[in-house]
């Protein structure tokens, strides 16, 4: 009986296995382009850039080499007002392209099409500086977003568009998601309400066409705590963004969450280079002092946390969080 179950159980694996094999040897002839991208899945790729791999040794996963998201609510070249304001994504020179740019058939069926003809991106060469930009136009009928190349659109340069703007207006999205993936948020959190029960604290889940072209998804795979896929949308405080990373406890009292006072450094240095918006360096263990005598209730008061420098990992993180998870 043992043996005859072992013979049928080795011939229903030889089964299943040349069943998946047939899928993976078919599955070059899928259409990746049956998923069409999104509004959020163009934002989310011109935003992120080129996003690689998990080694902590390459740059692009440190947060640097991203290009900048830019809130516009004027023409950078005739001044004229844009209302509501649009996102530019803005790519120095030598910033790497995001996926759909450098094979734009990931763009899917339509928006390819568009962001080619109409919006020239094929005429961008990432050692140029380019300034990206979402807009809409119509394809068989259907009307859909597409990236046009706004440097030879609009006459849109990256240095037009970076002095066009304050530095409240300049969103540092693509970094922040870098630090989101290396720090390991995704260990507790997801970016994919679930259906029917999540719906009303968490908000509505993805559409297929918002993953085309990310790399990785990030939507994560086990949850220790909320969902923030539309985070910004119920919190949009930014100063109680900084105090629960600084450390939770300060407006969590039993949060599991660590703390990440670290991401004070600027984006790719190290927790040692941790200073506030003055420059002057962290005294972590006078703070922590601080901290410890008003949990003793020796104070009523905690200790500040300290103002973020405008080129910290932290700004960068809640600028992601304020600008796309929304
Ligand atoms: C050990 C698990 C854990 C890790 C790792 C973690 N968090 Fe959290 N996070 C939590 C919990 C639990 C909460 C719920 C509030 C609290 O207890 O602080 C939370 C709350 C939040 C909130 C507010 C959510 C809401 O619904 O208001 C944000 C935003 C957030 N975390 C972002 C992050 C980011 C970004 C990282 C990585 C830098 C991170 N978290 C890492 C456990 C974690």
């Amino acid at each position: 009986m043992g043996f005859r179950q072992h013979k049928f159980g080795s011939a229903g694996i030889g089964l299943m296995m040349g069943f998946s094999m047939s899928i993976t040897l078919f599955f070059p002839s899928f259409d990746f382009r049956s998923g069409v991208s999104t509004w959020v899945g163009l934002d989310k790729q011109l935003s992120a850039g080129r996003l690689i791999g998990f080694s902590y040794e390459d740059p692009l996963v440190r947060g640097d080499g991203k290009p900048v998201t830019v809130i516009l609510d004027k023409d950078p070249s005739t001044g004229a007002a844009i209302d509501p304001p649009i996102r530019a994504y803005v790519y120095k020179p030598g910033t790497p392209f995001s996926p759909g740019i450098n094979h734009t058939d990931q763009l899917g069926l339509g928006v390819e099409e568009l962001s080619v003809n109409v919006g020239k991106i094929n005429d961008a060469k990432p050692g140029d500086g380019i300034v990206f930009t979402i807009v809409k136009g119509e394809f068989n009928g259907e009307e859909l977003d597409y990236v046009e190349n706004a440097t030879a659109v609009r006459g849109w340069t990256v240095d037009k568009v970076l002095s066009s703007v304050g530095d409240d207006a300049k969103r540092f999205v693509g970094a922040g998601k870098t630090i989101y993936i290396t720090e390991g948020c995704w260990w507790c959190h997801t970016l994919l309400p679930e259906e029917t029960q999540d719906w009303q604290y968490f908000g509505t889940p993805p559409y297929l066409g918002d993953f085309n072209g990310e790399m990785p998804t990030a939507f994560g795979s086990d949850r220790k705590a909320p969902d923030i896929l539309h985070v910004a949308s119920r919190n949009s405080s930014r100063e109680w963004m900084y105090m629960h990373f600084f450390n939770p406890r300060l407006v969590q009292p039993n949060s599991i969450m660590p703390r990440f006072d670290y991401l004070w450094a600027p984006i790719g240095k190290g927790p040692s280079d941790a200073r506030d918006a003055s420059g002057a360096s962290i005294d972590f263990p006078k703070w922590r002092a601080e901290y410890m005598t008003y949990l003793k209730g020796d104070s009523i008061y905690p200790p500040d946390v300290p103002e973020p420098a405008a080129d910290s990992q932290v700004r960068a993180l809640v600028d992601w969080i304020m600008t796309s998870l929304r």
